[in-house]
């Protein structure tokens, strides 16, 4: 029985992970307390964590039925992620799990989302049976990567963006379109009624022999764009519109390169996780390319590809059966912790 935690951005989340199930996932969101500065403002985030740390954490033992006396290991996530807001849930974690003399294992944020898409299931459990090497696309606000998972606990970071991650691409499109933080699944949401093909967006280093990205140049097009256009936002389905073409050029690039990659090593698996990887237009795009290269894709269930414990504990487990144990009582956070 294993407490997982994670607090490294604007997620407070607990989970209770046994032999590979989640026997609960508690997730509270920030996201509305962030909207008004259209962002996540580092120092709310760690006070709200604060606040939210133990009752979600009660809430996953209580809903898991377990007590904290019959915890056997505690995880919380080590790195990357806002300092303050990631020394909450590894400093209570770090505390809990000295309190009940039981290991305690400091987990690497990505790579907690490389095993997210295995997660499936109701009640969920972590289908590692069904394991083989992926290309792994780890797409969100603050992340955008991509990573050869050649086996299970081993992998190698192949690229990931040089500027701007994908989802701060959608968020900072849609404040120059004057719609709400986060403005990704707004856009999702409005795209379903637009024409890709409208207008024509650059699709950054979609042709270059890496697998790099780089979406900050995406994100200027648009604003000199709509500076050039600004009748544009006065119309519903021109609003539609551009919706559409810049989320068909984010997807195009993430899809294109993820199935490059794929190909390139050989590998039969695509997997996908991160806050983007709930977009639908990606996630259809994702499906159609795999369908074509005859690659099987596993996209993270959407209540998991945000971020949460639940990934961080089945990570966690896994690694404790492998005999890697990662922290001890007295190590420090990691707020700028590189995948290798
Ligand atoms: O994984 P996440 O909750 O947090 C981190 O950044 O780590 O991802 C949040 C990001 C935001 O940028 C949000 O706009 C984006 O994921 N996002 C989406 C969608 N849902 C969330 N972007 C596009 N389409 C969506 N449906
Ligand atoms: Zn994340």
């Amino acid at each position: 029985m294993l407490l997982a935690l994670e607090t490294s951005c604007d997620e407070t989340s607990a989970a209770v992970i046994h032999d590979g199930c989640v026997l609960s996932s508690v997730v509270s969101s920030q996201i509305k307390l962030h909207a008004e500065y259209g962002g996540v403002v580092p120092e709310l985030a760690a006070r709200e964590h604060l606040r939210n740390f133990l009752p979600v954490a009660t809430a996953a033992l209580h809903e898991a039925g377990v007590t904290a006396s019959q915890l056997e290991a505690v995880a919380a996530t080590q790195g990357p992620g806002l300092p303050t807001a990631l020394l909450v849930g590894f400093k209570a974690g770090q505390a809990i799990a000295y309190a009940l003399r039981k290991p305690f294992l400091g987990i690497h944020h990505h790579e907690a989302h490389l095993y997210s898409p295995w997660i499936a299931g109701n009640p969920a459990r972590a289908e590692f049976d069904q394991f083989e090497p992926n290309l792994s696309l780890i797409v969100s606000g603050g992340h955008t990567m991509l990573v050869h998972v050649e086996s299970e606990l081993k992998h190698r970071v192949l690229g990931g963006t040089i500027d701007d991650a994908a989802g701060e691409c959608f968020d900072k499109a849609g404040k120059l379109m004057g719609l709400p933080y986060p403005a990704g699944p707004v856009i999702d949401r409005l795209a379903e009624q637009g024409n890709p093909n409208a207008f024509d967006f650059p699709r950054p280093l979609l042709n270059d022999a890496n697998d790099d990205f780089s979406f900050s140049g995406l994100k200027t097009s648009i604003r000199y764009f709509l500076r050039d256009h600004p009748a544009i936002l006065d119309n519903e389905q021109s609003l539609r519109d551009l919706c559409a073409s810049v989320q068909s050029a984010i997807v195009e690039v993430l899809v294109k390169k993820t199935l490059r990659a794929a190909k390139r090593l050989n590998v039969k698996c695509v997997t996908a996780s991160g806050g983007v990887s709930c977009n639908r237009g990606l996630r259809a795009e994702l499906a159609k390319a795999c369908e074509r290269q005859r690659l099987k894709l596993r996209l993270a269930e959407k209540s998991l590809c945000t971020d949460n414990a639940a990934m961080v504990g089945i990570l966690a487990e896994r690694k404790l059966l492998a005999g890697q144990m990662t922290a001890q009582y007295d190590d420090e956070i990691a707020p700028g912790l590189q995948l290798a």
